[in-house]
């Protein structure tokens, strides 16, 4: 059966698609690889006689035959309204032939497509088989009757607009084409169709349960048996296939029904079976209780006393083998299913899995892949998923639809609690899709499939309807499907609380904000009405150089009821790489007509998979024990809590160092107690660093949590994270000799001049905008006083041989005036005083620093200093900084963000040397914001790629005595107001120490 343009109809999903389910079946033939392909400018073009190749899977848009990327936020690409179509539409027409092999001439062959955006037509032969619309799952067709012997051919077309457009329309990439694997299956013609497995454990008598309904098609015998095992131990031994009488759905029956007669209760054998790596075997009895139903349906059940529950931190899983078996005995069909046995409950507005209230570590997740669009191998997802593990990351929203399917295998088995949401998003049209019946249809077909697919991953404990779509009757008609079909899951959806976070309980029993400010969640924690537990589905917008007060947030999280964490948004930066030159591209790159710029670049890791420095506040904020006592830690002892809420801490190996002056002591190992989840205990630390801890010159102590074992996700010895307890705070002194023949020199304006020095010591009050500066309400407060633009004046100079008072105003296009004294004096051993005083107006509300900067000429390549370090912080984005010595290369201090911006910065240094051929130092009378690079405000206000900033040789320094801080305003709440820079007197001390001989 097909339908004549399905891409033109709202209504369609597909038609001739088999239905969905959770077996992956073994007996296969890859199709992917080089495909020969043509692109026609309209589906209804007809075929050309050239044909060229491409490669399946991959979007067609990263593949050089003329159609590229877009990238929209809500925008869509084209004209409305829905369901209308642009005429202009890309159609893909791939076609590949294939060789029936030898041993499938008798089987029934599916083709199963991972996804094809965003109509699919299937042909097979000539034949036309089927088509599919939805582009982030699989469709399969029966290809059976359409098959012959040796070689067969396969066209696959695939529309790249349609109506179903509208329901994709997320804040991504719009590319074209089959992004997940194609290949074919073979069965008998009696086949396992599909397998539902409901492993559940009950945390109060530490015993779990199995209920697994196999669903058999195909022609059926009385004869045909089912066998299941479980780790190897024999559940369900001989239950038939086919009852006589038809019974209702056997996952239903109530206990009672239970007649030996009819069911057979079958008491366990241990087969021994071998197990997978990594797997626990079952070493005791269990019980089975065995339900054929109506045709073809076949339920056990299993008490299994004695497993280990899954969590996210303790992600034990069990094989069940399912041996479908004919009448003559002989194994037709063999599946293996994983299972992890968990139990997901919400209990007095509380999310919990095994009876624990559980602590959302998230981030929002999108498929993707700089080279490829969205289109990722095993090895993609493993590197992928292990960098989410070692920085404590523990869940995943999969924003904003279903993952290639061995996302979610490797979720299971590494550990993570995963919100699965289907692939809904009619943004541009959210007022009026959800509730627009044409697309009923779609709405639940999106939503079902996906269940069908993921309902037995253990790591998935939420469904989400979908993302920004609005709330209306097609959610609700979609949430009762799910509810009904899977009563073990909880309902996500952000649109049915958008307006009111105490409505939409139909749709969502989350409630799951966006961009709520760490106030907002208090103030809903405490309000009277609340029943619900609130975990944020989009938070921490980590644009660029941001993600400001996470501690806040979670502060707030941990200290009130109801509040369990959210999902940051978001993980990758899309910055798209298709000729692999490491330019990452943008929205606007590949010329489109509209396009939403930089906004895909957003994520906590680069294009290429490095972790922003953010990431080091995500991995310090959701570490697995914390610091907290201090009191008696010069006597040797420190507190620590256990704040897993599953394991103990003996995966893990903890040692100290006394960070002081000089640099960081020797590591030592630490005897850690054995801390059951949120248990507190006292540490020993080792006598060597207790002593150390009272000499000189100590100013902290960084204790360091490592993995003691490998694991899937690292290697033994990998750092989650460092704590630390800081004794005292800062240094003062300087590691700089005097400089010789030293001199006080001035221009005619009063400005330092010295041979090492391109440009003077001068204020500096503005700083290259961040992506969260530029954002609509924080753009408005920071640039309306036009400190952007500056003009000094300088008003008197009063000096000395050595000593010099500079007068200066700074006039600011928006005509107000910073007065700035500075008080230089020659200091004998050569070094530079510099006495700072800085009035800022009330007329200027806000400003990005207020500091020094200055630029030494080429020839500096190291820099050390004593703050906050090593990687990049900021005054709200410093949980995870390490108060010491740092030393690193110049070019190594300026962090790459894709769209250049204010970056780099190091907080709480009291002095900083740059060596090379020479050495200047500057020293602070108090902890001052820092950054070292080779590029000016200028050079990244004015470039749109860090690939176009230009190379310099000279270092360019700032050294802030206040510095705004991140937030992450570009989608979200402003820096906090303690973070803000305002009017009033600065008033400062440094010194600088210009050329002398580098010290060793
Ligand atoms: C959210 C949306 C995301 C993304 C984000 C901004 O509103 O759900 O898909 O657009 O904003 O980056
Ligand atoms: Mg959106």
């Amino acid at each position: 059966m097909t339908v004549a343009s399905p891409w033109l109809i709202p209504e369609h999903v597909g038609t001739g698609r088999l239905r969905a389910h959770a077996v992956d079946h073994d007996d296969r033939l890859n199709l992917n690889g080089r495909w020969d392909f043509q692109l026609l400018p309209t589906p209804e073009s007809p075929i050309g006689a050239e044909w060229t190749t491409l490669t399946v899977p991959g979007a067609w848009t990263m593949q050089g035959i003329g159609d590229t990327p877009i990238y929209t936020n809500v925008t869509m690409p084209f004209d409305g309204p829905p369901p209308r179509v642009p005429p202009a539409n890309p159609t893909g027409v791939y076609r590949r032939s294939f060789e029936l092999p030898a041993q499938w001439a008798s089987h029934r062959v599916v083709l199963n497509v991972g996804a094809a955006e965003s109509t699919l037509l299937v042909s097979v032969n000539g034949h036309r088989i089927g088509t599919s619309s939805g582009s982030r799952l699989a469709a399969e067709f029966d290809l059976t009757g359409a098959l012959r012997p040796g070689p067969n051919e396969l066209i696959l077309t695939v529309v790249k607009w349609s109506a179903a457009s509208y329901l994709e329309d997320q804040d991504q990439w719009w590319h074209g084409g089959i992004t997940r694997d194609v290949y074919l299956y073979a069965t008998g013609d009696t086949y396992i169709a599909d397998l539902t497995a409901v492993a559940d454990y009950d945390a109060d008598t530490a015993g779990g349960s199995l209920e697994l309904t196999v669903q058999v098609d195909g022609r059926l015998d009385p004869g045909h048996r089912i066998e299941v095992r479980v780790a190897g131990t024999t559940v369900g031994a001989e239950v038939p296939v086919r009852q006589a009488r038809e019974l209702p759905s056997a996952a239903g029956l109530p206990p009672e029904l239970d007649d030996v007669d009819l069911f057979g209760l079958h008491s366990a054998t241990i087969a021994g079976q071998p197990m997978a790596p990594g797997l626990r075997p079952l070493a005791d009895a269990l019980l089975a209780r065995l339900f054929p139903g109506p045709a073809g349906l076949v339920t056990v059940r299993a008490e299994l006393p004695d497993v280990r529950p899954w969590t996210a931190e303790t992600p034990v899983r069990y094989e069940v083998v399912v041996n479908l078996r004919g009448p003559d005995d002989t194994i037709i069909e063999t599946v293996t299913q994983r299972v992890g046995f968990r139990r997901v409950a919400i209990s007095d507005g509380n999310l919990l899995v095994n009876g624990q209230r559980i602590w959302i570590h998230g981030v929002n997740r999108h498929e993707f892949h700089p080279r490829t669009g969205r289109t990722l191998t095993r090895a993609d997802l493993e590197r992928e998923l292990a960098v989410l593990k070692r920085h404590n990351i523990n869940a995943i929203r999969t924003a904003h639809y279903p993952p290639q399917p061995e996302f979610l295998d490797l979720t299971d088995e590494y550990g993570f609690y995963v919100f699965d949401e289907a692939d809904i998003e009619c943004h541009d049209y959210a007022a009026t899709l959800c509730g627009d019946a044409r697309y009923l249809p779609a709405f639940v077909d999106r939503a079902a499939r996906m269940v069908l697919r993921d309902k037995n991953h253990p790591s998935v404990i939420a469904w989400s309807l979908g993302n920004e779509s609005g709330y209306g009757p097609n959610h609700d008609a979609a949430a009762g499907w799910i509810r009904s079909a899977d009563p073990t899951r909880p309902l996500h959806y952000e649109g049915a609380i958008a307006r009111d976070w105490h409505a939409g309980h139909s749709a969502t029993d989350i409630v799951c904000p966006m961009y709520p400010t760490p106030e907002a969640l208090r103030i809903y924690a405490r309000h009277p009405h609340t029943r619900r537990p609130l975990i944020m589905s989009e938070y921490q917008h980590a644009m660029g150089n941001s993600n400001g007060s996470l501690d806040a947030y979670w502060e707030a999280i941990r200290s009130e009821p109801y509040l369990q964490g959210g999902f940051i948004w978001e993980l990758w930066d899309h910055g798209l790489d298709p000729d692999g030159d490491g330019r990452y591209r943008y929205g606007g790159d590949f010329g489109e007509a509209v396009h939403d710029g930089e906004f895909c670049i957003d994520g906590l890791l680069f294009p290429d998979g490095t972790p922003h420095p953010a990431m080091r506040e995500v991995r310090h904020i959701f570490g697995p024990l914390s610091v907290t006592d201090t009191t008696d830690l010069l006597d040797g002892r420190l507190t620590l809590r256990n704040e897993r809420t599953f394991a103990d801490l003996g995966d893990l190996a903890v040692t100290v160092a006394v960070a002081t002056e000089a640099g960081t002591g020797p590591e030592r190992t630490v005897a850690m107690p054995a801390l059951a989840p949120g248990e507190k205990g006292v540490v020993e630390l080792p006598t060597a660093t207790s002593a150390d801890l009272i000499g000189a010159g100590t100013v902290a102590l960084h204790l360091y949590v490592r993995t003691a074992t490998d694991t899937v996700w690292a290697a033994a010895g990998t750092e989650l994270d460092v704590r630390q307890v800081v004794v005292r705070p800062q240094q003062t002194s300087y590691p700089a000799a005097p400089s010789a023949n030293p001199v006080l020199d001035l221009d005619d304006v009063g400005l330092l001049r010295h041979p090492l020095l391109t440009t003077p010591p001068k204020l500096c009050v503005w700083r290259a905008p961040t992506d969260n500066d530029l954002s609509r309400f924080v753009r408005g407060r920071l640039l309306r006083t036009g400190l952007d633009t500056v003009t000094r004046t300088c008003d008197q100079v009063a000096r000395t041989d050595t000593t010099a008072t500079i007068a200066a105003r700074y006039l600011t296009a928006g005509g107000a005036e910073i007065g700035h004294t500075q008080r230089i004096t020659l200091l004998d051993d050569g070094v530079l005083r510099f006495d700072e005083l800085v009035t800022v107006p009330e007329k200027i509300a806000e400003l990005p620093r207020v500091g020094i900067e200055l630029q030494l000429t080429p020839g500096f390549e190291r820099v050390i200093w004593f703050g906050d370090g090593p990687h990049e912080n900021y005054p709200d984005r410093r949980a995870a900084a390490l108060l010491g010595r740092w030393d690193a290369a110049v070019d190594e201090m300026p962090v790459p963000y894709l769209r250049p911006q204010e970056n780099g910065g190091r907080g709480s240094v009291s002095w900083l040397c740059l060596r090379g051929a020479h050495q200047v130092a500057l020293a602070f009378d108090q902890p001052m914001q820092i950054s070292v690079g080779r590029n000016t405000i200028e050079d990244l206000r004015s470039h749109r790629h860090v690939w176009e900033l230009p190379h310099r040789e000279t270092t360019v320094v700032h050294c802030d005595i206040a510095h705004r801080g991140l937030g992450s305003a570009s989608v979200g709440p402003d820096v906090l107001p303690e973070f803000r820079v305002g009017p009033g007197i600065f008033a400062w001390r440094w010194h600088l120490a210009l050329g002398q001989e580098a010290l060793s």
